[in-house]
């Protein structure tokens, strides 16, 4: 079998490794290297009683047999590419299922739809991105679902407290974690909030312990190994990797991952053929593109920190030994990846000059493609979060974020040289 082939003999192949090949047979497609874009909705059944059976199974009056693999049914449900693409995104994160969604912002719903009811609580970190910062501050509490946050550097026991004046005696559902946050690169430690988790464990529909790995991961933390339950992704950054999709995924053991499935089927969130067929192209790359982004990420942050125009730079790379954060980051991270996010010396008016004069750098939101990107946190992707509790977070007026694409590091140190003059 070369279908979820993964050693030659003892030796047990890494996921750079896997990405060309893992979870697809030539075979099915005329002996096709790739595999083609199953550019279908609907899969014709061999006969009735196998349409009957297939059903069934969606509809949990079934069980699936010891070694059975689900029939193809309709794209809404599952689909070749989205399948071989699953199998391939366990491979990194090591994980027993996944599932890929129609974006990041699909999978992050899915997973509180799925989780969290009325009335249950989740605990969160702060910063979020801004559109789940939205979610959490306003549709979820609409719904009945209560929300409180956290902030990093908060210890153990202050959260525990706050948690029980703000949702008094309700359920805790879900610990869910940003980190590094978006925009601030702030660390969570994933360990602490898995000690919060299981300390308000019944036996009965536990809470589960789920991070946002957008900014580092599959590559530079794998927050399974530190006890999370799931792992969300927006396939749009680094995944996708060149800026020309939209999608998420959700990654996890079976248990966490299974009522997310349901929920996709009958939510209809689930990623295109042609998404999945791109993004399994952007796995083969995935490592070398991410570890290119560090290197020069690594010289823009050691530049910006001696640039007399930047106050401040936040880059996991340049935490000090004596910053409590650099000790989450010692036990957590693998690396410290390509998201920088600098303050210029000044406010909106000095940010906006510096942007509006890049040259190479592109002015955009998003993050994790081949170009370099940069933005103003403030007033795009949190404007939605209140001035004040912006303030509060880190999120300044003269805030930059970056995400460093893999251009020549000679050519961007030039631009942002021209473009600090202009501040
Ligand atoms: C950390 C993080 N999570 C989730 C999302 C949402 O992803 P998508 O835009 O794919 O829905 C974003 C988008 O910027 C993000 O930065």
């Amino acid at each position: 079998m070369r279908d979820k082939w993964d050693s030659i003999d003892e030796h047990r192949l890494r996921p750079e490794s896997l990405m060309m090949g893992y979870a697809y047979k030539p075979e099915w497609s005329e002996g096709s290297m790739k595999s083609p874009v199953f550019q279908t909705s609907t899969f014709a059944f061999p006969s009735a009683e196998a349409g009957k059976h297939f059903f069934a199974l969606a509809y949990g009056l079934e069980e699936l047999e010891e070694g059975e693999e689900p029939g193809l049914v309709y794209s809404r449900m599952n689909n070749p590419d989205l399948e071989i693409l699953e199998d391939r995104l366990t491979l990194w994160d090591r994980a027993e299922a996944a599932l890929v969604f129609n974006s990041g912002m699909a999978a992050i719903t899915n997973a509180f739809l799925s989780h969290v009811r009325p009335g249950e609580v989740i605990l969160h970190s702060g910063p979020l991105y801004g559109g789940t910062d939205h979610l959490v501050q306003h549709t979820l509490p609409e719904l009945g679902i209560l929300t409180v946050e956290f902030g990093p550097g908060e210890q153990r026991a202050d959260i525990a407290e706050r948690l029980a004046a703000q949702a008094p005696g309700a359920p805790l559902r879900m610990v869910y974690l940003e980190t590094p946050a978006n925009p601030t690169n702030d660390l969570i430690d994933i360990e602490m909030c898995v000690e919060i988790a299981r300390a308000h464990a019944t036996g009965e529909r536990d809470p589960i312990v789920a991070v946002d790995n957008t900014f580092l991961g599959p590559i530079w933390q794998s927050p399974l190994d530190h006890g999370a339950d799931l792992v969300i992704y927006s396939l749009t950054k680094f995944v996708g990797g060149h800026s020309d999709l939209i999608a998420g995924a959700a990654v996890g053991s079976k248990d966490v991952i299974d009522p997310m499935l349901a929920t996709r089927t009958f939510t209809g969130s689930q990623a295109s053929p042609w998404t999945g067929w791109l993004l399994m192209r952007s796995l083969e790359t995935l490592k070398l593109r991410m570890q290119r982004q560090r290197e020069t990420a690594e010289k823009i942050a050691n530049y910006l920190a001696q640039h007399p125009r930047v106050r401040s730079v936040r880059y996991l790379g340049l935490l000090s030994a004596d910053d409590p954060q650099h000790e989450v980051y010692r036990r957590q991270c693998l690396g410290p990846g390509s998201m920088i996010s600098f303050e210029i010396d000044g406010g909106e008016a000095e940010a906006f000059r510096f942007l509006n004069a890049l040259r190479l750098v592109h002015l955009a939101v998003s993050l994790g493609g081949t170009e370099s990107l940069a933005e103003h946190p403030a007033t795009t992707t949190h404007a939605g979060v209140g001035e004040e509790h912006r303030q509060q977070l880190g999120i300044t007026q003269g805030l930059v974020r970056m995400s460093v694409g893999v251009e020549h590091p000679d050519d961007l140190l030039y631009d942002l040289e021209q473009a600090l003059k202009a501040v």
